[in-house]
């Protein structure tokens, strides 16, 4: 069984949509157009699309494309454009590709199809999921050109506690042991962010024996981790006492070369944040000897000899360095089960216009989690 297989044969959820779908055939005489990472569950997903009569023109995102995932769709009748690109002019004409098919319905990812739809707008479009944050923040001003169905995956409340709070808690632990081999028990680990994704690593790292300390700026999220039963000690105290430091805040230079001072010699440093820059990693390394590793631990001596280590470039652990998995497979199940059945929605013409930028309708919050609980 291949990888892809396995996933496949993991998203239960999807996998009653699809034998659903067979019979339904929700998309029948419709293309769907997407770009959004091409990996294994992503598969599972554009595979139960094209189940439901869809016509699927797909490609990646920028550097996230497996070759594998392309090869598999391609040999199933998905219609992927392009390949792996690091080239942002490459990737460009691979989403206009899509868009040359006119689809009926978009499922984004980061808003990169509905920018370029937005430069040539055509009237067949009835309307689109947006599977991100940054995808909802560049849509919103723009509701009033819009005036179609867009539904916005992440702002469901499904989707903040099964992913970012529970998955995300679990793959960051699991990647700094996997990179690392070493153990959790009685370490000192700090979490900077007491939002969904640092409660679930502050909470699996404590599951895992750590003795876990929270910074947080915000004071009442803070309240919420010392009543939840962390610490929360002043930032820098926080930081000289940690073995391991673990920043999911979404903010830059949350870690930066003015706390070098403060790290105690062998730390491990590392991010579930989106962006690479939450760790000042260029900052921490200026005038330091740096050891590269290529399992994913580069080592920075500092100038009195204490060593820290920072884990895959300080980008993102879970999806970065040796054999990354990324959130669990049922996590995403149950993520891109609300994809299908948002998308089914606008295929059917039960959105209205009107839900432009909105999160995911409740009826369908309640059916998906209703299934998933069935399926437990
Ligand atoms: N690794 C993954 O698989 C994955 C999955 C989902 C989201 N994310 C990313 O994780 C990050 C956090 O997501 P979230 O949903 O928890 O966001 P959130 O906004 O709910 O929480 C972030 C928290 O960090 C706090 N914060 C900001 N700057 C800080 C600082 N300097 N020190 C201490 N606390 C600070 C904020 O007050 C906020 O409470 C984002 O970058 C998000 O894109 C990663």
């Amino acid at each position: 069984m291949s990888r892809i297989d396995w996933v496949i044969s993991s998203c239960r959820l999807l996998a009653t949509i699809g034998d659903e779908f067979d019979r339904t055939r929700p998309f029948a005489n419709l293309t769907i157009g997407t770009g959004i990472h091409l990996e294994p569950k992503t598969v599972a997903l554009l595979l139960v699309l094209a189940r439901g009569g869809a016509d699927v023109v797909s490609t990646g995102n920028l550097n996230s494309t497996q070759p594998e995932a392309v090869e598999y769709l391609g040999a199933r009748g998905i219609r992927v454009i392009g390949g792996p690109t690091t080239d942002p002019d490459e990737h460009d004409g691979f989403l206009r590709e899509v868009l040359e098919a006119r689809p009926d319905i978009i499922l984004d990812n980061g808003g990169d199809l509905f920018a370029r739809w937005l430069e040539n707008p055509y009237p067949s479009l009835r309307g689109r999921t947006e599977e991100t944050t940054s995808g909802r923040a560049l849509l919103a001003p723009l509701r009033e050109r819009l005036a179609r169905p867009i539904l916005v995956i992440i702002d469901s409340p499904i989707k903040q506690f099964a992913e970012n709070e529970h998955a995300v808690g679990q793959s960051v632990l699991e990647s700094f042991i996997r990179i690392t081999n070493r153990s959790t028990n009685g370490k000192h680990v700090t979490v900077f962010g007491y939002g969904a994704c640092g409660r679930g690593v502050a909470r699996s790292f404590a599951a895992a024996r750590a003795r876990v300390s929270v910074v947080e700026v915000d004071p009442v999220l803070r309240l919420k981790a010392c009543l939840d039963g962390f610490a929360v000690p002043d930032r820098d105290e926080a930081i000289a006492a940690a073995d391991v430091i673990v920043t999911v805040t979404g903010a830059p230079k949350v870690i930066s070369a003015a706390d070098a001072s403060l790290l105690r010699d062998g730390v491990i440093v590392l991010t579930g944040g989106h962006l690479p820059w939450e760790i000042d990693v260029a900052g921490l390394r200026e005038g330091h000897d740096a050891i590269a590793a290529t399992d994913g631990i580069e080592t920075i001596v500092l100038a009195d000899g204490r060593r820290a280590h920072v884990l895959t470039g300080g980008h993102m652990v879970n999806l970065a360095g040796p054999r990354p998995l990324g959130n669990s497979v049922e996590s995403m199940d149950i993520g891109f089960a609300l994809q299908a059945r948002c998308l089914e929605a606008i295929a059917a013409g039960s959105v209205a216009p009107e839900a432009c930028v909105v999160p995911v309708p409740r009826a369908v919050d309640e059916a998906v989690a209703a299934a998933f609980v069935a399926l437990s």
